[in-house]
């Protein structure tokens, strides 16, 4: 898979993605990051890539230029005849899921756009961009930070990045509940005990004790879960 960042702060990009399990990925080859300085696609002689928005207000707009040629440069070094998903993270995008990462690992060829300031111009979103996505409801400085965040959950999604197969399977939002409370040694820590049927050995009595404590955690914590799981229980019951 190949991942195209186009950026005006790439040093944010970089030092994230040369770390950690993202890392280990890419010396595999089983992904190519590649991050691009937006200024470099500047026509502007100071290499501005932002402008006052049109009818007032206060921030700045991404121009179109800059962003115009960046993007058609990565479309264009792509493979002939794909058509690479092209992501906006911006706050009044849909709201990212576990689905949308498995539709976006799934893809060959996936850039990035960050934007800043108030955002970019909505040419560019018209002509160019193919999502839009947000990280939640809540507001950032950038793109960057929103971009990592989507490419560490698509990039651990691809066949041979994570060691156990199954550990991408189980945990919390590809099921419809929560994750079980998990433990390791000591058995004792500060006087604070294991659960003794984590020790017993018994796997059946294991599995039903860790279904009741997602159930219970996702009770508390996510009704909206809740009610989901149990809606789908009804249907699968006719
Ligand atoms: Cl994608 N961008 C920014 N700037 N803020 C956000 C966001 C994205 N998603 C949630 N908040």
């Amino acid at each position: 898979m190949i991942i195209d960042v186009l950026t005006c702060f790439p040093e944010m990009i970089n030092p994230i993605v040369r770390e950690s399990i993202v890392k280990r990925a890419r010396e595999k080859g089983l992904v190519d990051i590649r991050v691009h300085d937006l200024r470099d696609f500047s026509e502007d002689r100071h290499r501005k890539t932002d402008d006052y928005p049109f009818g007032g207000g206060d921030g700045m707009v991404m121009t179109a230029q800059p962003l115009y040629d960046g993007i058609r440069s990565l479309l264009d070094q792509g493979k002939e005849g794909t058509r690479p998903r092209v992501v906006f993270p911006t706050p009044d995008g849909s709201l990212f899921t576990q689905r949308i990462a498995e539709t976006l690992a799934e893809e060959e060829h996936v850039i990035f756009v960050c934007g800043h300031y108030k955002g970019i111009d909505q040419r560019i979103r018209d002509m160019l961009i193919t999502d839009e996505i947000s990280i939640g409801d809540y507001v950032l400085t950038g793109g960057e930070l929103s971009s990592l965040v989507i490419m560490d959950a698509v990039i651990r999604l691809i066949p041979g990045v994570l060691g156990e197969i199954n550990s991408a399977l189980s945990d919390s939002f590809s099921e419809p509940l929560l994750d079980c409370p998990w433990y390791t040694r000591p058995e004792e820590f500060m006087g604070e005990k294991v659960p003794d049927v984590l020790l017993s050995g018994h796997h059946a009595n294991i599995e039903t004790w860790r279904k009741e404590e997602r159930i219970r955690k996702t009770k508390e914590r996510r009704p909206d879960m809740w009610k989901a799981y149990q809606h789908k229980g009804e249907d699968e019951n006719g």
